[in-house]
């Protein structure tokens, strides 16, 4: 297949392009994080200039779209919503009419942060509560590409893995604190059920080849707090797990507004597939494996 992949510079999106590549015929594109890699070919394409996304596409003219671009800083969107609009909701928007017209395939990537949090095990079928403007325009997004394609996929998500800053993953924030001996806190009161980057990109492959469609919950099979996950990842590593204090992040003075219980139920993807997505377990056992291969210092070497 030919895949377009944006946002390749993204912590999902460069963990997708790689997994991608190992099969398919892979193009990624850019804004402004510069890629050298012979795995996929690289497009340097800013979506905020008219006219780019479109000669993008028929550059590439690619047969599956994954769409991985957002603008994923929650008080990145509070600073400047118009951005937020225009690459969280616009640009789903415009790929799910092209891929409506040309008979391509497209994968819209979501949050689990459309919820408010307030109770967690989230379907498919609950209603949404977006708390911060981030959530509300990735739920616009979500509308947006259903309404132009329901043969989309929209694909909730919640993740963690190796980047190319290698600062982009709550997992990194914890291994980077605990390997510099850092004191910081981990909160007991948020919940969520992450995925490794590339086993999400391979559950995402798998739904592209199974002709999926509507919108899923793709998260890991098991759900912790960040605090827990912390602690867990500090014990596999070998970190000082005391480094982490309990905290709440009612009292952390974040920004904006962080949804509480983002857990997230996956029956229907799990029933779809025929298999289970990963537990934490095994996602975080992956995740040091990756860092034994060498695989934090292959991928950030790609930005040099
Ligand atoms: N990270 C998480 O924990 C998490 C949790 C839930 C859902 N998600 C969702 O997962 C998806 C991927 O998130 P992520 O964490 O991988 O995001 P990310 O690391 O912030 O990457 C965002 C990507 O979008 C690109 N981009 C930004 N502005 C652009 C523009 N004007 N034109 C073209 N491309 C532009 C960036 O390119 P440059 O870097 O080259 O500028 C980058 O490749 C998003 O839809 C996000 O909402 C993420």
């Amino acid at each position: 297949m030919r895949i377009l992949v944006t946002g390749a510079s993204g912590l999902l999106g460069l963990n997708m392009a790689l997994e991608a590549s190992r099969q398919h015929e892979v193009f990624g594109s850019v804004n402004n994080n510069v890629i050298k890699t012979t795995e996929f070919t690289v497009i340097q394409s800013d979506f905020t200039v008219p006219g780019a996304l479109e000669r993008l596409l028929d550059e590439c003219q690619p047969e599956w779209v994954i769409n991985c671009a957002a603008l994923a800083n929650l008080d990145a969107c509070e600073a400047d919503p118009a951005l937020a609009e225009q690459l969280n909701s616009e640009l789903p928007e415009k790929l799910a009419n092209y891929v409506a017209k040309g008979g391509a395939r497209l994968v819209h990537i979501s949050t689990d942060a459309v919820f408010d949090g307030k109770r967690g095990d989230y379907t498919e079928q609950d209603e949404p509560n977006p708390l911060s403007l981030y959530a509300r325009t990735k739920l616009e997004g979500e509308h947006a590409v259903l309404t132009a394609n329901p043969q989309a996929i929209v694909a909730r998500v919640n993740l963690f893995g190796w980047s190319l800053s290698g600062n982009r993953s709550l997992a990194e924030w914890f291994f980077n604190n605990l390997s510099a001996g850092n004191s910081i806190r981990g909160f007991t009161d948020v919940f969520f059920c992450p995925l490794l980057a590339n086993d999400l990109a391979k559950i995402i492959l798998r739904m592209l080849e199974l002709n999926m469609q509507g919108l899923y919950h793709v998260v890991a099979s098991e759900c912790s707090s960040k605090y827990e996950f912390g602690v867990r990842l500090a014990r596999l590593f070998n970190l000082d797990e005391s480094l982490i204090s309990p905290a709440l992040v009612s009292e952390s003075g974040l920004g904006a507004v962080r949804s509480p219980n983002l857990t997230l139920n996956s029956d229907k993807l799990r029933s779809e597939l025929g298999d289970s997505p990963p537990d934490l377990k095994a996602g975080l056992e992956q995740f040091h494996a990756q860092y034994q291969n060498g695989y934090p210092e292959f991928i950030r070497k790609m930005g040099k």
